[in-house]
């Protein structure tokens, strides 16, 4: 019989979120626009036109989503800040009001025992940037920098846990890459330029941290597991390119100080040979790492998916989200175990992981039912659990999201909360996994022992 479960006493059970997703009011009281700002007011560009103008209106209901928290029992609270909030042109002068917002949300998170988590970006750069090049631009390591300073002079009094990057890979295969996300170009030369300007403003931030700040820094990146469709080396040669460009893009220069060698395959003479001084800011050593965990792949040859020539099969008995996404918590355990053999057992948090679900409130309107979703938790929490158990040097779980949002390019047509958002109304109605989640914490795990809950 497994060992029951129970994680250790200091874990952190979080919920996160990010500024463009719930924020709204995005232009106010003297902010600068974001190119999700403009990508989302570009028809066609995110479903049914829907745009972060209100979203959540978590900038005027801040203190009501908060006190929502504080009922749940989260200990922390991952968000994060935008940029052109706080530096409308994304440099220069700062915006006082904006710098504001994030100092009243710290003190009430703080005031109600919630740890506030701060990631600098997630992905809504500050237009005017974007209009001198953007992450094409090298010098936007040094802006960047700039901007976390401010940031950490105002707040690391009191914020204890920052992340420099959300998710660098979405930024540059969805933004640089593909163009299915702002600033929406697609451009095999360019991939490599955002990717690496990315890390370097990552570097260049953590470096200015250790100036700067008392406590602790980190990165989060999204990992999805790569497993091989078959033996055929075909398949095998697919599933270590789609890892190496998913999975060790990021990670690989940042704790082992180069790139992985399929890059070079994958993208040919558009892949620089990049300075070994760059190398050695990327790899400033870090506190943590943050994971982002939805789903795995199998992977194939396919000679005609660009520029990877890899392609997800799909699994024919298995669960899919509404984002199609394969429900697969193994993997989640798989993948904790991979980083902690590859990179040296670095501290690390599950910094998201959930699910999209349709799951209308019933017809009295107060009550959501998400069996889907609560199955979801329960095995992804089970899989963290077997991976502490395997000495995964994990620190603490954040689920995404705490309310339905701004699902970027899907808009608001993919709910990932475990609270209920009536965006008409802004009404936020608890879901049944919020209540199931609170018990999660509030037994520090040990509901997942009981299999009728
Ligand atoms: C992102 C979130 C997003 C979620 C679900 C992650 O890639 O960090 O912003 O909403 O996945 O797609």
């Amino acid at each position: 019989m497994p060992s029951a479960i129970e994680f250790p006493d200091e874990f952190l059970w979080g919920a996160a979120t990010s500024a463009y997703q719930i924020e709204g009011s995005p232009l106010a009281d003297g902010a600068g626009p974001s190119i999700w700002q403009r990508f989302a007011h570009t028809p066609g560009m995110v479903r049914d036109g829907d745009t972060g103008d209100v979203a959540c209106d978590h900038y005027r209901r801040y203190a009501d989503d908060v006190a929502l928290m504080h009922g749940l029992g989260l200990k922390a609270y991952r968000f994060s800040t935008s940029w052109s909030r706080v530096l409308p042109r994304g440099r220069g002068a700062v915006n006082r009001a904006g710098l504001d917002f994030y100092d009243r949300l710290v003190d009430i998170l703080l005031k109600n025992g919630i740890e506030p988590a701060i990631t600098l970006f997630h992905w809504d750069l500050p237009a005017a940037l974007d209009d001198l090049g953007g992450w094409l631009n090298p010098d936007i390591a040094g802006w960047f920098a700039d901007y976390a300073t401010t940031m950490f002079r105002k707040l690391d009094d009191r914020v204890k846990m920052w992340a420099t990057l959300n998710e660098p890979w979405v930024v540059t295969d969805g933004g640089y890459l593909h163009g299915a996300l702002a600033p929406g170009h697609r451009n095999r030369f360019e991939a490599p330029i955002a990717t690496h300007n990315l890390l370097r403003a990552h570097g260049a931030a953590v470096q200015a941290y250790r100036a700067e700040g008392k406590h602790r820094i980190g990165v989060v990146v999204n990992l999805e597991p790569k497993y091989p469709a078959s033996d055929d080396p075909a398949d095998r040669a697919a599933t270590a390119r789609a890892d190496a460009y998913m999975n060790r893009q990021y990670l690989d220069p940042v704790f082992l100080k180069r790139y992985p060698a399929e890059l070079k395959e994958i993208f040919g003479e558009a892949w620089p040979d990049w300075p070994a001084e760059d190398l050695s800011l990327i790899a400033q050593p870090i506190d943590f790492l943050g994971v982002n965990y939805y789903t795995r792949n199998v992977t194939r040859f396919d000679a005609h998916a660009w520029p990877l020539r890899a392609s997800p099969v799909r699994q024919t008995r298995a669960t899919y989200t509404e984002t199609g996404w394969e429900v697969f918590a193994q993997g989640l355990t798989d993948t904790l175990v991979w980083v902690k053999e590859r990179y040296g057992n670095p501290p690390v948090y599950v910094t998201e992981n959930g699910a999209a679900f349709f799951d209308p409130p019933t017809a009295e309107g107060d009550r959501v039912e998400d069996p889907l979703r609560v199955a979801y938790l329960r095995k992804h929490i089970g899989a963290i659990h077997a991976a502490v158990r395997s000495g995964v040097n994990l620190r603490g779980y954040f689920v995404w999201s705490l309310l339905d949002n701004l699902e970027w390019s899907h808009g608001f047509s993919k709910r990932f909360g475990i609270v209920h958002v009536d965006f008409a109304t802004q009404k936020r109605t608890p879901k049944d996994s919020a209540r199931f989640y609170s018990q999660v914490i509030a037994t520090n795990g040990r509901v997942l022992n009981n299999t009728s809950s």
